[in-house]
């Protein structure tokens, strides 16, 4: 596969990441990452909004909120065909690496309890599950809760 570019979003990639979030993260939900919302990421010092290009087009995308004690991963979707090769950790890596350059040492998120795929891709960076949350998405569809210790990795290369 072609190089994968890894950067902030640019002005005019909201549309298309609210497009890719519909598609491929919030299929049968009320869509909530609009794109007037992930543009207002994009534009607010404490998040992060990440792309993955492949030959100038976005395959990948990532939402990162920073906190003092914790960073919260938002969203995080690769198109189908560029999925397993990579790019999802590339991201989720991107985003790790600026948390503990911040100093915050924890990242949290929330998975689709129907997404066993993206269950097991975050078990596979290390994060750890943390319980399931009732009702997180709406009515009928709850979420897994993972978190990863950033600190341990840092620990270990001092
Ligand atoms: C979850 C997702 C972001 C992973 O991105 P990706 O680029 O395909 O993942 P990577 O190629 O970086 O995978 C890294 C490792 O995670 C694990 N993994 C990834 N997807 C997996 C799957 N569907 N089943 C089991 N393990 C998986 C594997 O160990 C993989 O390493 P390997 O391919 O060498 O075996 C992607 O599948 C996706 O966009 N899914 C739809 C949206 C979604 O579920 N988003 C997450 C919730 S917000």
């Amino acid at each position: 596969m072609a190089a994968i570019q890894i950067a902030p979003a640019r002005r005019g990639d909201a549309a298309r990441l609210a497009a890719m979030s519909r598609r491929l993260v919030e299929a049968g939900l009320d869509p909530c990452w609009t794109e007037s919302r992930i543009e207002r990421h994009r534009q607010d010092p404490d998040s992060v909004v990440l792309t993955a290009r492949l030959s100038g087009t976005v395959c990948g995308f990532a939402i990162m909120q920073y906190g003092d004690e914790a960073a919260h991963l938002n969203l995080l979707a690769v198109e189908k065909v560029q999925q397993r090769h990579g790019v999802g950790r590339a991201l989720v890596q991107w985003l790790e690496e600026t948390a503990r350059g911040a100093g915050v040492f924890r990242v949290r998120l929330e998975v689709r309890g129907s997404n066993p795929g993206a269950q097991r891709f975050y078990a596979a960076l290390g994060y750890e599950e943390r319980g399931w949350v009732a009702g997180y998405y709406g009515a009928g569809e709850d979420a897994l809760r993972y978190e990863r210790d950033l600190s341990v990795r840092a620990r270990r290369v001092e």
